[in-house]
């Protein structure tokens, strides 16, 4: 009989390791239930061992004060008698959790997270952080004891976030930055300059701000009308709609990501898309002369007027002094190793009529416009190399050859992708299919915003094999992550952005962080209603509903 009992237990801890995820996502590499409670039912002590003094004062006021405010209960930074949150740096390296892994162990009177690097302690509290949501509905909370290890499967787990078409303030920003950091996402891609708007100060250029940070009203694109949140006009007022960050807010938002492991990477996109910079200085564009401003109602990125030029001139030495000037406050403002330079969608038209685009194709013994803009690309990529940067760059900077250490971002499918991976340059992939989350989650017709393109699905976003199949086990290490995009063009408000955003958030979240034999639809869908839905809602965020409390068994 003993036997029995004994083998019957052992059966449910294996059954739980597989069929438990204790509602976590990403769902946990490896996770044990084991007998036994932790109840917030006293207070609770919170202290660090082998971090700096900074780091452990950090961590310990950020996780306390999010634990308390779910538990009621006071975390105190010091050690208790009764119940303790230990946070442990590992003295000896742990080569299975790498960077951002950690161990996360819960027992009747002490919870413990261990792991190689602040990252990965960070980490384990936020998933002992989804742990207690998902226990919330005792007073007081009781935790299920619980042994974890986890790191994840793909290192560069990022988001695009366009704040060009439609500006969005700081306090939003930061809160994707913590939604990012609850699904374990590491880089915030900020697209901070495009046609419709310069987003970033800049103080040796203050028109960028002054002129190209504002539009005449907001797009009463055809597009809109489907939502009341889109009602607003505001009737041809010059100046009237957008904003842009100052220097000192960026610094804000830069170290508010790093707190929370993510690191802002900026995107400024040359040679095209800089229509909002041509506005302020036509001076670096082909034609020269001010053009009609084309951060405006008149086209909103669908339909370009003829008159309308979007690209820097690449035949002229000022286009060149300025960017490298602009540049240089870029990278005083971002630490991120990499800088994005965009490269995407460049309208060479305009180079082909400019004589001194030509005469510099003629100089520099180049073929055609499609080599003039490698040339461009190149010039950009030496310069941010010699400040100690590398330069990220859409799949459309391979046409006419891309710098040697470029590292190439797929967005136009995975094509982009395969080459680059087998001229051995590294690559993140972020194909527009199904990892662009402005287009719908399902049928436009039953959607409450209007859209223009396609349909990402949630299970499509889940379930994307993020390393094409073609590429061979030494190619594929080229692939070094992933990143969704949401491009505003027709998202001009929070609460419609956030509902673009979930559930498929947290589905790329464990496409990219779980291990694949972790990984299913259908319980991911129940982990979403067990803990997720209910969480965003008491937190008034509006997300997409497809799925919620829809029982998939
Ligand atoms: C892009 O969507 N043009 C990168
Ligand atoms: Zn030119």
């Amino acid at each position: 009989m003993k036997n029995i009992k004994k083998y019957l237990l052992l059966f449910m801890t294996i059954t739980s390791t597989i069929y438990c995820n204790a509602q976590i996502i990403p769902a946990p590499e490896h996770l044990v239930l084991v007998a036994g409670t932790f109840s917030f039912d006293t207070k609770v002590g919170m202290s660090t061992k082998g971090l700096t003094k900074t780091d452990g004062a950090k961590l310990v006021s950020y996780l306390s004060s999010k634990i308390q405010s779910q538990t009621a209960v006071v975390i105190s930074s010091r050690k208790e008698r009764t119940k303790n949150i230990y946070l442990e740096l590992l003295t000896k390296q742990n080569a299975n959790l790498g960077e951002e892994g950690y161990f996360l162990s819960i027992s009747s009177t002490e919870i413990s997270i261990s792991a190689n690097s602040v990252a990965g302690l960070f980490y384990g509290g936020q998933t002992l952080l989804q742990y207690i949501v998902a226990n919330n509905s005792q007073t007081p909370i009781q935790l299920p004891n619980i042994d974890i290890t986890d790191k994840p499967n793909i290192a560069w787990r990022g988001m695009v976030m366009d704040v060009s078409r439609h500006f969005y303030n700081v306090n939003t920003i930061k809160e994707l930055l913590d939604l990012m950091a609850y699904y374990k996402l590491n880089v915030f891609h900020w697209h901070l300059a495009d046609n419709e708007g310069w987003r970033l100060e800049i103080k040796k250029y203050p028109k960028l701000t002054e002129v190209g940070a504002w539009r005449t009203e907001i797009p009463g694109s055809i597009f809109y009308k489907k939502d009341s949140t889109y009602t607003q006009k505001l009737d041809g007022e010059p100046y009237q709609y957008g904003g842009f960050y100052t220097q000192s807010q960026i610094k804000e938002v830069v170290a508010y990501a790093k707190d929370r492991n993510i690191t802002v990477l900026p995107e400024i996109d040359i040679p095209g898309h800089s229509g909002a910079a041509l506005t302020a200085y036509p001076e670096f564009s082909c034609e020269k002369h001010q053009q009609e401003s084309p951060n405006s109602t008149l086209w909103n990125g669908v339909v370009k007027p003829e008159n309308i030029n979007l690209n820097y001139c690449a035949g002229q030495e000022s286009t060149f002094k300025f960017l490298e000037d602009v540049f240089t406050e870029v990278i005083e403002l971002f630490p991120s190793k990499y800088i994005h330079i965009g490269g995407d969608e460049v309208d060479k038209s305009y180079w082909k009529k400019c004589p001194r685009c030509q005469q510099t194709i003629k100089e520099h013994g180049l073929k055609d416009e499609d080599e003039l803009q490698s040339y461009f690309i190149k010039r950009m990529a030496k310069f941010l190399e010699r400040n100690d940067r590398q330069i990220i760059g859409w799949d459309e900077i391979l046409e006419g050859g891309a710098p040697a250490n470029a590292t190439i971002m797929s967005w136009r499918g995975k094509k982009g992708g395969i080459e680059a991976a087998k001229l051995k340059q590294q690559v993140i992939m972020a194909p527009n299919n199904p990892l662009y989350f402005n287009r719908v989650q399902e049928e436009p017709k039953n959607e409450p915003f209007g859209e223009i393109y396609s349909t990402n699905t949630l299970e499509k976003v889940y379930n994307y094999p993020l390393i094409p199949s073609e590429l061979s086990t030494d190619e594929a290490k080229y692939i070094i992550g992933g990143q969704f995009a949401i491009w505003t063009e027709f998202i001009s408000s929070t609460e419609h952005l956030k509902y673009m955003l979930l559930p498929r958030m947290p589905a790329f979240a464990e496409n990219l962080w779980s291990t694949p034999r972790n990984k299913n639809f259908d319980r991911f869908i129940e982990r979403l209603n067990q803990a997720h839905y209910d969480h965003w809602k008491a937190n008034g965020i509006r997300f997409h509903p497809k799925y919620y409390k829809k029982s998939v068994y």
